[in-house]
């Protein structure tokens, strides 16, 4: 989904920005910054705001899923 309709950047441009930097990202306009590009009218912010504090639930969700695959691949006998 695009959430930034000025620089066309979507939901998925903005989480792959924080999981490929070293750097923490806090702000709307780091994540502009990493993306290469600037917040102009400000209207998706919030939207970006929101992706920033989903972060922890996502960091789970990746752990969780990880752990999905390794009992997969014991159950195949794989691990
Ligand atoms: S919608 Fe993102 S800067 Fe305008």
């Amino acid at each position: 989904m695009i959430v930034c309709s000025c620089n066309i950047i979507s939901d998925h441009d903005i989480r792959g920005a924080l999981v490929s930097t070293d750097d923490e990202l806090f702000s709307a306009a780091q994540v502009y910054d990493c993306l290469g590009c600037t917040v102009r009218c400000g209207r998706c912010s919030h939207s970006v705001k929101r992706i920033l504090d989903e972060r922890p639930a996502q960091a789970s969700t990746v752990i969780d899923q990880s752990d999905g695959a390794r009992a997969a691949s014991r159950r195949r006998g794989q691990a």
